[in-house]
């Protein structure tokens, strides 16, 4: 798939992302397949969708994943099914995509948000006790850029205090935390075919990832019209249904998921050459279980708009996430703060995102590299 041409033309673009390259091995699949279900005429609720959902059950590791219409509705749905109701109090990070905190307001519960590691963005799960009250209902950890978060004290967390884990996978698809695929280790877990995601589809789409199958019974009731009581609380239903068309081309780019995964590690590998282990993710790779996909490689930088600046001069798009922080979003007034958020604000600040995808020549890469670090060099 890779063409690894030198980079010679000295403002060349370097995108950030390439949806069309990587798709490419797969689309005589999606063009036969395409042709196979316009003439079929079973357009919704067909096999596509249902054979996705067995497929990415099987590679995640628990019993039933049901395909929605996005992940932000996956997060909705599973949040509403894991029973958060009206005043509930839902535990996460204000450094996330607001689809995490829009989800938990539109069920008019309370988005807490407590503080994130330096090392890997994601939720401190040594925060998360203090900020548990009578209404906790669950704690959403959200697998940042496609690095795991520590789900072994998460899920223990939740056991001890008796409150729901349901966590944010939408970045994370083909992640392993302690060897196993990070969607197996909460109730439910919610995922997001956006196309720029790790596993994307060509439009929208989204998966929910059950542990137990009487919840994607729900589910599946509640994408498609049906009104659910759940103690008590009367939950409506609508159309949340995942369509053919994307099911049947994200099943074609699973295929050659593992393939694009090595690409993008290569890139990854590349940029670890060159950037100090304090400025970027410091989970180890391979080590302890983990394997990360990188949705997003980062880099920490306290003078982060000049290093964008410098990067943006030889061509390279970066990208700036989350800055500010959802506690100094619009939706801020429903949330609650636990303790200071100096990590997310300071990740706000300091983050900048590389390119990284399956078609980037390892070139670039290199070249890219070596910008970061001479700067980073200066800046210390
Ligand atoms: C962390 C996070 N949660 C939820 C979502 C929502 O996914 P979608 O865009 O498919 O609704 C995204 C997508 O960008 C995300 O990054």
């Amino acid at each position: 798939m890779r063409k690894d041409t030198m980079a010679t033309e000295p403002q060349r673009q370097i995108k950030r992302y390439d949806l069309v390259t990587p798709m490419l091995p797969c689309k005589d699949v999606i063009l036969a397949e395409f042709e196979r279900l316009l003439l079929s005429g079973k357009y919704i609720n067909g096999e596509y969708v249902s054979a996705l959902e067995r497929e990415l059950a099987e590679a995640c590791g628990v019993a039933e994943a049901v395909g929605v219409a996005s992940g932000s509705e996956a997060l909705f749905l599973a949040l509403a099914m894991a029973g958060v109701r009206p005043g509930d109090e839902v535990i996460t990070t204000p450094y996330t995509f607001a689809a995490t905190v829009e989800a938990i307001v539109l069920l008019d519960a309370v988005p807490v948000f407590v503080d994130i590691q330096p090392t890997d963005l994601n939720i401190d799960p040594g925060l998360i006790a203090d900020a548990i009250t009578d209404r906790t209902r669950a704690i959403c950890p959200v697998h940042i850029f496609g690095a795991p978060c520590d789900m072994i004290p998460i899920a223990e967390i939740g056991e001890q205090y008796g409150v729901e884990v349901i966590a944010d996978m939408a970045q994370a698809f083909g992640t392993l935390y302690n060897g196993k695929p990070c969607g197996s280790f909460a109730r439910m877990s919610s995922l997001s075919f956006y196309p720029t995601k790790n596993l994307p589809g060509i439009g929208d789409g989204g998966m929910i990832f059950c542990r137990k199958k009487e919840d994607a019974d729900r589910i599946r009731r509640l994408r498609g019209h049906e009104a659910i009581r759940l103690n008590g609380h009367l939950y409506a239903g609508w159309n949340s249904r995942l369509d053919e068309v994307q099911a049947l081309a994200i099943i074609a780019r699973h295929a050659c998921f593992k393939d694009e995964q090595i690409d993008r590690d290569q890139v990854a590998a590349i940029y670890d050459r060159h950037i100090p282990a304090t400025n970027r993710l410091r989970t180890p790779n391979g080590g302890r279980g983990i394997r990360v996909t990188y949705h997003q490689y980062w880099v920490r930088a306290s003078r982060r708009d000049e290093l964008r600046q410098r990067l943006s001069a030889a061509g390279v798009d970066t990208g700036v996430y989350y800055d500010p922080p959802l506690h100094k979003h619009e939706l801020a007034e429903y949330c609650r703060v636990q303790g200071d958020l100096r990590e997310s604000e300071r990740a706000g600040a300091e983050v900048l995102t590389l390119p990284i995808h399956a078609a980037l020549p390892f070139a670039d890469a290199e070249i890219i590299g070596s910008i970061v670090k001479e700067f980073l060099q200066a800046e210390s």
